[in-house]
């Protein structure tokens, strides 16, 4: 058999093949599809305080080779979380991460200390891509200052595995994943989307009714693999590379590239077993090129070239 789990410090998982936040609700909605637990983990739909609506529509619009959408984090809140969605959860036989978004500081500080009661979560993900409310709506992520300072008050406040989602609109995203890793943050994931729009030009209207919004999908992947490339060079704790991976090849381009484990996102859409499609592709590739460890593919781009 071959090996495929890897870790982030003592956390270990059963192999490298997760699923995106916002793709794949809370993990119970794919419960028909597939086995979750054979999956290494699941990073359930963003999560905030207060629930939240989103946007109105439309909030989703197809582009060629992409998907643009804004949502904008619409879920029912942590109170809700806690009493009707983490027991469920907690059955999963495997990995369950929690991605965290806020408006100010507090609020993460807040979401993470209740997060870090929940036993059966895992690690958390920091997802810094949220509008900052005192610096006029600037995502935390994007601004070098406010990014340090959102990883530095959740990493004192939670004991847990603390994986930062970085933000693909900045001008040096390594800058970034180095104040993640300075700030003690145990694992840091990427691409989240890629700021775009589209125009509908038989009503002359944006197609989203926020104008601008978040970009995934193939269009997406040649820029998270560059950028996971350069992060997984600049860093020493492990890479969670995602963006536009739709099969096992878009999957191992990332561990060639660096990544230690890979997300699975927008492909969940189109076919709700992707995930595990992928893994198993994973595994044939391995097994094919006469591997027997996952760990020999990651980085080994840099190796041969
Ligand atoms: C509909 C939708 C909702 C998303 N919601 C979140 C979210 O709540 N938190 C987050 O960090 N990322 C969110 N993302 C970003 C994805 O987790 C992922 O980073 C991005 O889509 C790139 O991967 P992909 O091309 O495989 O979809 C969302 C993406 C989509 C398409």
């Amino acid at each position: 058999m071959v090996k495929l789990d890897f870790k982030i410090g003592d956390l270990h998982f059963k192999n490298p093949v997760l699923t995106a936040s916002g793709t794949f609700g809370y993990g119970l909605e794919f419960d028909d599809f597939l086995d979750v637990s054979r999956l290494g983990g699941i990073v359930v739909k963003g999560i905030t305080l207060e629930p939240r609506e989103g946007n109105p529509s439309p909030r989703m619009a197809e582009t060629p080779s992409g998907m643009l959408n804004a949502v904008g984090l619409q879920n029912k809140g942590i109170d809700y979380f806690e009493k009707n969605i983490y027991p469920d959860l907690a059955l999963y036989k495997t990995n369950v991460i929690v991605n965290i978004n806020g408006s100010y500081i507090d609020d993460y500080i807040t979401l993470a200390g209740r997060i870090g009661k929940l036993k059966k979560i895992s690690a958390i993900e920091l997802n810094i891509s949220c509008p900052n409310v005192r610096m006029g709506g600037m995502a935390f992520g994007t601004n070098e200052k406010s990014a340090r300072e959102v990883t530095r008050a959740v990493r004192a406040v939670y004991q847990g595995k603390l994986i930062v989602k970085l933000s693909p609109n900045v001008t040096n995203i390594v800058d970034f994943a180095r104040i993640a890793e300075e700030e003690g943050a145990d694992s840091v994931s990427l691409i989240n989307t890629l700021l775009g729009m589209s125009v509908d030009v038989k009503t002359m209207k944006p197609a989203l009714s926020t104008i601008t919004g978040g970009l995934s999908g193939p269009a997406i992947k040649p820029v998270a693999l560059r950028m996971v490339w350069q992060v997984a060079r600049a860093l020493t704790i492990p890479v969670i590379g995602m963006g536009g991976i739709m099969n096992a090849d878009d999957a191992i381009e990332f561990f060639l590239a660096g990544a230690s484990a890979v997300q699975v996102g927008t492909a969940s859409f189109i076919d709700p077993q992707a995930s595990v499609k992928i893994l198993e592709g994973i595994e044939s590739y391995l097994v094919e090129k006469g591997f027997s460890d996952i760990r020999e593919l990651i980085g080994l781009l840099n190796k041969v070239h």
